[in-house]
């Protein structure tokens, strides 16, 4: 008899071996594919000191999880191995219920896991809400009917420098977002660089981040906001400072002589004729476009005294033709896309303002023709600032100048 149990525990162990064994072979299999991609909107590869360390308690919590997981498996292998009916002469088992000792331990070992997660995370949540306290750059983030609007607040030397969709900055700052809404709850999310904050109405929400590493980063809404939720995309570019001031000036300085083929007898403050269309909306610095209500302003525009809003209004498009994408990052920057978002903006982007004053039918071929010229000239002088790339992920920043 003795014997015979010998024998069962030794033939359990051995089958747990081999299943351990099949399973490690698995993981070897699959893992360097899930590690190894370099996936845009990845957790997994974090590029400033705050993603670093929501990394940290993500790592934390996957040991966790992996040891829970493992004890559980092979608690589960063991009794199904050791305790299955080997022949009809087995007894049932002595049954059991309510054992006091097993209920503690698995109350007390699962208290001690979530504690050993909480204290970490509570932490962090306070580190990094202090770390909004001490800002070396504010940069005001207003969530719109699809879209970002970024408004540079400080230091003086770049306050007022209003962009859409994609938020350049200079590497080593410490940059603290601001965020706003004039509608609905959305969420801002650029996974490598830190945690969701949500936007709420009526209330400032602050993210700071350490910009270290320069590279192109993919933000998403991470908040469902309606219709185009999902196209509602954004881009961070970390950049060199010397970099990132010239693209500043060049914010500033408005159109260059680039733009003077398509304007009324090469004045570039002005915008082009059918660019009238677009002023309640969109501004450009330096040009007589400069009507449209940002931010969270609400003014009157209509003739009939009714409310021209900043809730309606589009992105400002100085330095249009240096955007990597259009649409809120749903396409990417060139004449070709540019043409068919103006032909028809509410067929790639459904339930945006824009498809209230432009459909189908409203443009001519030749209008939109005029405006892609238009708006792609929006360059500095000498062109526009190259994009850093991070290592990977290359073949997924989209250009801006297809040649
Ligand atoms: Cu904005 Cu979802």
């Amino acid at each position: 008899m003795q014997r015979a149990i010998q024998g069962g525990v030794r033939g359990t162990a051995a089958r747990i071996t081999i299943l351990f064994t099949l399973a490690l072979i698995a993981l070897e299999a699959i893992l360097p594919a899930v590690v190894g991609a370099q996936s845009p909107y990845s957790t997994i590869s974090p590029a400033t000191d705050q993603a670093n360390d929501i990394q940290g308690i993500y790592k934390l919590t996957f040991w966790l999880a992996l040891v829970v997981f493992v004890g559980v498996q092979i608690g589960i292998a063991y009794t199904v191995l050791r305790y299955r009916r080997r022949s009809d002469q087995d007894e049932r088992p002595e049954q059991m219920h309510g054992n006091k000792t097993v209920e503690i331990i698995w109350t007390i070992v699962p208290a001690i896991i979530l504690l050993v997660i909480f204290i970490p995370t509570v932490r962090t949540i306070y580190a990094h809400d202090e770390q909004t306290k001490n800002p070396e750059m504010v940069v005001e983030v207003y969530g719109k009917q699809w879209w970002w609007e970024i408004h540079y607040s400080e230091p003086e030397s770049i306050a007022g420098v209003v962009t859409g969709n994609e938020i350049r900055l200079p590497q080593g700052k410490r940059v603290v977002f601001e965020l706003y809404t004039n509608n609905v709850i959305h969420s801002f999310w650029v996974p490598q660089l830190s945690g969701k904050m949500d936007l709420i109405p009526g209330h400032v929400n602050k993210l700071a981040i350490d910009t270290s590493t320069p590279g192109y980063y993919f933000g998403q809404c991470a908040e469902f906001c309606g219709e185009s939720h999902a196209l509602m995309r954004f881009k961070v570019i970390i950049e060199p400072e010397e970099q990132f001031n010239a693209w500043v000036d060049a914010w500033r300085a408005g159109p260059t002589e680039a733009s003077a083929e398509f304007v009324e007898d090469g004045d570039v403050s002005q915008t082009p004729a059918i660019f009238g269309l677009c002023l309640a909306c969109h501004r450009v610095e330096g040009t007589n476009a400069s009507l449209a209500p940002e931010g969270l302003e609400q003014q009157a525009l209509t003739e009939d005294g009714g409310p021209g809003t900043a809730k309606t209004a589009g992105p400002d498009l100085t330095l249009f033709g240096c955007r990597t994408t259009i649409a809120g990052g749903t396409l990417s920057n060139t004449p070709e896309n540019l043409a068919l978002w103006l032909g028809d903006p509410g067929s790639i982007k459904p339930g945006n303002y824009m498809q209230t004053v432009i459909q189908d039918d409203t443009l001519s071929d030749e209008q939109i023709a005029q405006l892609v010229d238009y708006l792609e000239s929006l360059q500095p002088e000498g062109g526009c600032p190259e994009i850093p790339v991070q290592p990977g992920i290359e073949e997924q920043v989209p250009v801006s100048d297809p040649d």
